[in-house]
């Protein structure tokens, strides 16, 4: 239990059942999407699968935890009654899913006045779940994971995201682009979930994105800091809510670097 006197590993067991459940409601309606609309911006999609995922997620957590609060990106939004807010991205990558490529993710977290206490990211395409409880460690189907520790700068596989305005995603991809002559490539997986989980895997050595909101890292970031990953804030575009996140050595590199290009530009 926690100091709050929270048992996460019934919450890590919840979670994990229902992103799954979420998953094979996303893999029901893949390839024949309905419902498609626009949110932001122009190139900012949802769809009915969104909506009928997230709406499955509520449904399950409250059948079980009828006073938690909740925050979903498709408009879940409950206070708590018992410290506990669950945190929902229920299809991550939804330009990836609507092109039927296949990294997209359900993200679930579950928060208590401490931070992320528990944290699930489901892949539905590969039919695999990345989880991570606090000070717990982190796994991939029950395998431990651990963050990379490449050599040098040179040697570092960045993976970054640009979020849906359009100024934005001018001054970071400006950022990046200034940055690929330093290290060994980027990648843009579409999902910053199962960014995150790469990192957590030492698949990739960094992520660096600007402008995501709180449910796109609510449940990587704490399974990459549970690998071994260092998580700060970052906003050299303006953006309120940029995150880079590495294991310690990279997170230095990478820091400075962008810095440099940062004042060069
Ligand atoms: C997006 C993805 C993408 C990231 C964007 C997010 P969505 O989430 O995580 O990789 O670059 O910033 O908004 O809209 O597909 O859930
Ligand atoms: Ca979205
Ligand atoms: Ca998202
Ligand atoms: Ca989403």
């Amino acid at each position: 239990p926690t100091a709050g006197g929270v048992d996460p590993l019934p919450l890590l067991d919840l979670a994990i059942r229902v992103a799954r459940a979420a998953g094979a409601e996303l893999l029901r309606r893949y390839g024949h999407v309905e419902g498609l609309d626009t949110k932001s911006s122009a190139t900012d999609p949802v769809s009915d699968a969104d909506r009928a995922a997230e709406a499955l997620i509520v449904r399950e957590l409250l059948a079980e935890r009828p006073d938690d609060g909740m925050i979903g990106e498709e408009g879940a939004d409950r206070p708590s009654g018992t410290g506990i807010t669950w945190v929902i991205d229920p299809l991550d990558g939804t330009v990836n899913y609507l092109y039927e490529l296949d990294n997209f993710s359900v993200s679930i977290a579950a928060e208590d006045a401490d931070g992320g206490l528990v944290g699930v990211v489901h892949d539905p395409r590969r039919d695999i779940t990345f989880t991570a409880v606090r000070g717990g460690g982190a796994f991939l189907d029950g395998t431990p994971l651990q963050v990379s520790a490449p050599a040098s700068l040179e040697k570092v596989l960045l993976s970054t995201g640009f979020g849906y305005s359009p100024e934005r995603r001018a001054a970071q991809g400006a950022l990046v682009a200034g940055l690929l002559p330093s290290i060994r490539d980027i990648r843009r997986i579409g999902s910053a979930a199962l960014d995150l989980c790469a990192v957590a895997a030492g698949r990739i050595d960094a992520f660096y994105e600007e402008g995501v909101q709180h449910w796109d890292v609510a449940a990587g970031g704490l399974i990459a800091r549970e690998a071994g990953a260092l998580m700060t804030p970052i906003g050299l575009t303006g953006a309120e809510t940029g995150w880079l996140v590495a294991g310690p050595d990279v997170h230095t590199w990478i820091s400075a670097a962008l810095e440099d290009v940062h004042r060069a530009l």
